[in-house]
């Protein structure tokens, strides 16, 4: 059994009997309007490196509506990665809060933290990851080993996946038989096993020439117009362009596009050329 708890609804502010029609009627408005989906309050990391201390997230105030895709963009260094991973529940914070479909993933023990993984999450990294030994079918089905399913169930859903993202004829083939592209269409099959409502894709074009990349991306825009909720880091400005809404980074902070554009800018004018 789960040991996720989940946080109320968001109550409403209560209106006092006395109040005018119009303001409980928009108190009624308030408490019918869905919470976010994502919520992080004040969210910080911080890293001791011998007698210094990184700030890789200086306290991120934002909200993420459930169904939408968000390309997050900063800087190497801004805390892309690293927002990424508490999102995900593979680090925790050093403070503040992560609310994620309503459950308040800080406070978590490492079980519940676990089981959020597995029901929630899709995880797309830069460099695959996949095992070189297995095939891609082997690959995408590893993850069902470990959850009672047989491998008959866990073969057919494999070749399900694969199907989905355009590789029925290559689940027999190792990663070193596969291209980069390839190889990411399998990891991406791979983290959608569990039906996961939210994919973290860190980088996910990173290692793929362009033509590549934008299959990929196309991929994930299929992916969140079946409903899920997709947040992937890009450093490429025609990534982003496939995403709902963008999330600006810099210094471990969330800023708005103008301040993003000007940070960058006075950056790229003081780098020796
Ligand atoms: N495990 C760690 N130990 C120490 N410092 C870390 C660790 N992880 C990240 N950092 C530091 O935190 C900051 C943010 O790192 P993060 O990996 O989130 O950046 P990023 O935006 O993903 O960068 P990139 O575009 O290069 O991948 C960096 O200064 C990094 O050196
Ligand atoms: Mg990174």
């Amino acid at each position: 059994m789960s040991t996720l708890t989940k946080t109320g609804p968001a109550t409403a502010p209560q209106g006092a009997a006395d109040l005018q029609t119009k303001a409980t009627t928009a108190a009624t408005a308030q408490s019918t309007q869905a919470a976010p989906f994502i919520t992080t309050t004040n969210l910080r990391k911080s890293f001791q490196m011998g007698p210094t201390m990184v700030h890789a997230l200086a306290g991120v105030n934002m909200t993420i509506e459930q169904g939408t895709f968000q390309a997050i963009m900063g800087p190497s260094g801004s805390g892309k990665s690293t927002l990424l991973y508490l999102l995900g529940g593979l680090d925790r914070p050093t403070a503040g809060h992560i609310i994620v479909g309503g459950h308040e993933i800080d406070k978590l023990d490492e079980n519940a933290l676990a089981a959020y993984r597995r029901r929630f999450i899709g995880f797309v990294f830069q460099s695959f990851n996949l095992i070189p030994s297995l095939s891609a079918w082997e690959n995408v089905a590893f993850p069902m080993r470990f959850a009672g399913i047989s491998r008959r169930e866990r073969q057919k859903r494999a070749f399900a996946l694969l199907e989905r993202v355009g590789l029925a004829d290559r689940r027999g083939h190792k990663p070193t038989e596969l291209s980069g592209g390839q190889q990411q269409r399998v990891a991406i099959a791979r983290s959608l096993v569990n039906e996961p409502r939210l994919v973290l894709a860190d980088e996910p074009t990173g290692n793929l020439d362009t033509a590549s990349g934008q299959s990929i991306m196309e991929l994930l825009a299929e992916l969140h117009r079946d409903g899920r909720t997709i947040l992937v880091v890009t450093h490429d400005p025609r990534m982003a362009a496939f995403a709902t809404h963008q999330i600006f980074l810099l210094d471990g902070c969330v800023v708005s596009e103008e301040t993003y554009r000007e940070g960058t800018e006075l950056a790229h004018a003081s780098t020796p050329s």
